[in-house]
């Protein structure tokens, strides 16, 4: 399916967007309500519900990037290679800098966003706002799979913010998700190794599928309800590309080319969902 929103939101500019490739950064609006105008810059100029959405939306990418170093801390040490241990701590060290980038975005809110980033740094593993951050990794399996879903649900979250409206925001992305490349790479070449090679890797082609069965539900359940009405208003302010279904749509399409690669299946996408 397309990914491009309905064309009164967007402008032809937009198709000149490569998904995941160099993009010049440009000054003005690309799609939504105020296409064509200079972009925001400041958190002051920003109209007031569009200033509650973004520092939501911040809040909550934040969240998931001092989560997930939660999560992957305990495998810095265990992970099964050398190699490997050393790309937990690439990890671990990308999303401290995304949970550090969102939040320099939220001082910008002065006191409100001071009190969310205090908020933040308090929340403990299982007190987190999305539940695929709430799980721990009990099995190796469990990184290569959250990394392989999690992670890149992360990217095309990511990629929905590339050159959005509000200038800080959109001159973030392209390190963050060069960086992010590198850990849902990761993942899948975790599942592959523990499919061809098993034991001698690490864990069964089972323990992979078992992995796959349980993540990729709340791998889904991340991109938030269809017909969302905040997601709506994301794409009319600029912010988003895309709606929570259509990117839900891609991610599918490509998780599910992957997964025949590798030789894993993945369960039906209404299994084990919680928001739909
Ligand atoms: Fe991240
Ligand atoms: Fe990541």
């Amino acid at each position: 399916m397309s990914l491009s929103p309905e064309p009164a939101k967007s402008p032809p500019a937009l198709k000149s967007l490569k998904e995941g490739g160099t993009v010049e950064p440009v000054r003005e609006i690309l799609w939504g309500s105020a296409a064509g105008a200079r972009k925001y810059e400041t958190a002051e100029e920003l109209p007031g519900d569009m200033r509650k959405l973004v520092v939501k939306l911040m809040v909550v990418q934040a969240d998931t990037e001092f989560a997930s170093i939660q999560q992957h801390r305990p495998w810095l040490d265990s992970a099964p290679t050398l190699e490997d241990r050393w790309i937990e701590s690439r990890i671990i060290a990308d999303e401290a800098r995304h949970g550090l980038q969102a939040c320099r975005i939220l001082r910008d809110f002065g006191e409100e966003g001071q009190r969310y980033i205090d908020e933040l740094l308090r929340k403990r593993e299982g007190e987190h706002k999305l539940d695929a951050f709430n799980m721990k990794f009990d099995r190796w399996s469990d990184v290569g799979a959250f990394t392989c879903f999690v992670d890149r649900v992360g990217v095309y979250q990511l990629r929905a913010f590339q050159e959005c409206s509000y200038g800080p925001l959109a001159r973030a992305m392209p390190l963050m998700l060069s960086e992010e490349q590198l850990h849902l790479n990761f993942g899948l070449s975790v599942l592959r190794r523990m499919v061809q090679d098993g034991p001698q890797y690490c864990g069964t082609k089972h323990e992979a599928q078992e992995a796959v069965t349980k993540w990729y539900p709340r791998a889904l359940d991340m991109f938030g309800h269809s017909h969302s009405e905040t997601s709506r208003r994301a794409i009319e302010y600029g912010l988003k590309r895309w709606t929570n279904e259509e990117a839900r749509d891609r991610f599918v399409h490509e998780v599910q080319g992957l997964m025949t690669q590798v030789g894993l299946e993945l369960p039906p996408v209404d299994f084990d969902r919680r928001v739909l």
